[in-house]
Order: C-alpha cells, then structure tokens, then sequence
C-alpha cells in the first residue's frame, strides 16, 4: 500500500485528481467510480477541465434498493448531476435499485464488470471500514450482490435524507472481489471520523471485520488521507 497524507482534504484532493488526470492521459479505458461526501471535490476539479473522456467508461460501486434514478438520494441522481451530465464519457454504469429481478440485475452488473476490467478504481470507506456497502463480515470472495445495511451505516448516511427512516435498508454493491480486481485503486478517506478504520485499514492485520484491510493485499493500491483520518497512525 502506498500512504499519502496531505495537511488537508483540498491538498488530498488535488493529488487525488492529478493521478485521474494522468491515467486518462494514458489512455485508461475504465474508471470505477464512487458516491458519498468524500470525491465531491474531486468530481468538481474533473468536471471543470473539458478533458475528453469520449473513450472511457465508468462503473459505479453501489446503489440503494429502491430508489429510483430520478430520486435525489440515489446514487444515480448524484453521478448524473455531480460529473456525468459535464462529461463526455463512452458508456456510465451505475447500479439499478428499482430492477424487478435484483439478483438478474447483479448478474447483468457482473457481466458489465467481466467486459470492461476496470483500470483505476476509485474508493471512499464508511467508518465502520465499508467499502462500497460491503460491511464488516461481509466474504472477500464476494461480487456482486444485495447487502443488508448496518444500523451504523444508516445512521452515517442519514445525513443524506429527510428522516432516518427513509434510509433504505439494502443495496446493490460489488462485491470485494469484483473491488478488488480493478488493475490500481484509489483510497480516499478525510476527517476525524474516518481515523480509527484508517488505522484498522493500514496497521491491523487483514480481516473481514474492516473490509478496508483488504487493500492490503491488492498489488497497486494508493491511499490518499488528509491529516485528520491519519491522526491515529
Ligand atoms: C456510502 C457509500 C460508500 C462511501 C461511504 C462514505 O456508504 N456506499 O461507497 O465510501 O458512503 O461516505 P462519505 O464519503 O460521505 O463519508
């Protein structure tokens, strides 16, 4: 694992994005993308450059069960408005959480990541050490598939809704097998309240009660912190 730590999440950020910048200058074809608080900024600076982007393809990591794209919670609504609707990307795939089959809809999803390998993964981490919505215990062996989500998790992404109770409960995630294929991944994870899964994440041996330290056996995976969420290193 290559740690970088930058006195802040703006400093983090630009590190973040000049690796995006040169990888799509190398001519990477896929990009797996990620939703919550985090790569905000960092979709800002992208789409705010005019690169041309007409060859690559995105896949996202997750989506919640039940939300319609247009629903402004969902993970889709966010990806259409936060950097695909500025961007002249081949193909975006973004998980479908209203699918009459949700199983078939994991297979279909599966089958789009065995087409187009993804070259660069990007990944921002839940403070239980979540990665897309697999949680703790979930198997390192796992594609594709629905999760349940912890009351922790719903509690952090609550911040998102009207009430509590409108945070629905599953969602469709890749799984930590299909995350980890991706050629390089790119860890981002700012703030206090991602310190002590950072710590889980860098300094504790590998288990699936923090599916971060997964990273730790991926051949070619950055993890970029601002200081805060290095404070317990
Ligand atoms: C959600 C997403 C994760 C994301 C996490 C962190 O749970 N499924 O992919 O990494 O939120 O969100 P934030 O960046 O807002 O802390």
């Amino acid at each position: 694992m290559n740690v970088l730590i930058f006195e802040s999440p703006e400093e983090a950020t630009k590190a973040a994005f000049d690796i995006v910048i040169k990888r799509f200058e190398e001519g990477l074809k896929t990009i797996g993308l990620a939703t919550g608080s985090t790569p905000l900024k960092l979709y800002e600076k992208l789409r705010d450059t005019n690169t041309d982007v007409s060859h690559v393809t995105t896949v996202n990591l997750d989506e919640y069960v039940g939300l319609e794209p247009t629903n402004p919670q969902s993970y889709n609504y966010y990806m259409n408005e936060e950097l695909f609707k500025y961007m002249n990307f081949a193909t975006t795939n973004v998980p479908n959480g209203v699918a009459e089959d949700l199983e078939k809809e994991c297979e279909r999803y599966e089958e789009i990541l065995k087409n187009h390998p993804v070259d660069l993964q990007i990944l921002g981490m839940g403070p239980n050490g979540h990665i897309g919505f697999n949680e703790p215990g979930t198997s390192f062996d796992s594609i594709t598939h629905i999760a349940e989500l912890t009351p922790s998790t719903r509690e952090a992404n609550k911040r998102f809704f009207d009430k509590e109770e409108e945070v629905p409960t599953r969602a469709i995630t890749m799984g930590i097998s299909s995350i980890m294929n991706a050629k390089e991944i790119m860890m981002l994870a700012f703030g206090e309240g991602k310190a002590e899964a950072v710590r889980n994440m860098i300094d504790a041996p590998v288990t699936v009660d923090c599916p971060a330290s997964v990273l730790q056996n991926h051949p070619n995976a950055t993890i970029i912190l601002d200081k805060a969420a290095a404070s317990k290193l």
